[in-house]
């Protein structure tokens, strides 16, 4: 099969989805990872934003930040206002505390997918999840359940998780974050990297990389990447990543 035929589901930013035959699998998992202000939430908001404006599709941002005022208050700066959606239902805002068990995750989802006909999902940043958890058993499991279930319910998911340095798939130390079960795990993982290296002559002064996609013929290159005033930029592709024969 040929990426065409597959059912996509696009961000709506046109220079992501050039590099990746459309946008992001239908109903897969999708893991953003990069450092802090290299623009995961940035990402994820426009996602969604894009999905009720351009596609019409609801969302759901599930925040485990203590302030979720704050993660709006972003988004309007980038001319989102999610105010008019969240009260017509097609895009909700939930702030769940670290403590939150998966079963009490997975209960409220169900109940608010299924009720507001949810499309697609956030997690920001899901690494909070593993916090109270020391085992490494457990916090497979938790991941792995939550995963499991986001395909079961057929949203198609993006999961936010930080990295403080190093390439983003690596601590300098050469550990795994506590959440790297998602590494493996998700259909597709893309690297942020809040520091230029790669320079667009646009100005762009960051960069993304799309480490795996599963289905997909996708850019494997660090692409120039700018956040400005209308969320995260990237020249598009016109090339696209070059056919499958
Ligand atoms: N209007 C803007 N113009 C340029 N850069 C911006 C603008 N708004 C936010 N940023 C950049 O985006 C960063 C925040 O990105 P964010 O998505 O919150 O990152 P993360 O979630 O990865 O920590 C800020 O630190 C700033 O560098
Ligand atoms: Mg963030």
């Amino acid at each position: 099969m040929t990426g065409d035929l597959l059912d996509r589901c696009p961000t709506g930013i046109e220079g992501f989805d050039s590099l990746c035959e459309g946008g992001f699998v239908r109903n897969s998992d999708n893991l953003i990872v990069g450092g802090p202000g290299s623009g995961k939430s940035t990402f994820l908001l426009q996602f969604l934003w894009n999905g009720a404006s351009m596609f019409g599709e609801n969302g759901l941002y599930c925040s485990f930040e203590p302030d979720i005022i704050e993660t709006l208050n972003d988004a309007i700066a980038h001319g989102w206002d999610f105010s008019k959606y969240s009260s017509e239902g097609k895009i909700k805002f939930m702030r769940f505390a670290p403590q939150t068990s998966i079963e009490e995750l997975k209960s409220e989802l169900k109940r608010i997918i299924s009720r507001n006909n949810i499309k697609r999902i956030c997690f920001d940043p899901v690494s909070v999840l593993a916090l109270h958890l020391s085992e490494p058993g457990k916090i497979r499991n938790t991941i792995f359940e939550l995963s499991t279930l986001m395909k079961r319910l057929r949203v198609t998911t993006v999961y936010a998780d930080e990295t403080l340095e190093g390439d983003g798939m690596h601590t300098p130390t050469g550990e795994w974050t506590k959440t790297d079960i998602l590494r493996f795990l998700s259909d597709s993982v893309t690297i942020f990297h809040e520091a230029a290296i790669a320079t667009g002559s646009d100005g762009a002064d960051r960069a993304i990389r799309i480490v795996k996609m599963r289905r997909t013929n996708h850019i494997r290159t660090p692409v120039p990447m700018r956040i400005g005033t209308k969320g995260v930029e990237i020249a598009v592709n016109k090339g696209g990543a070059s056919k499958k024969s």
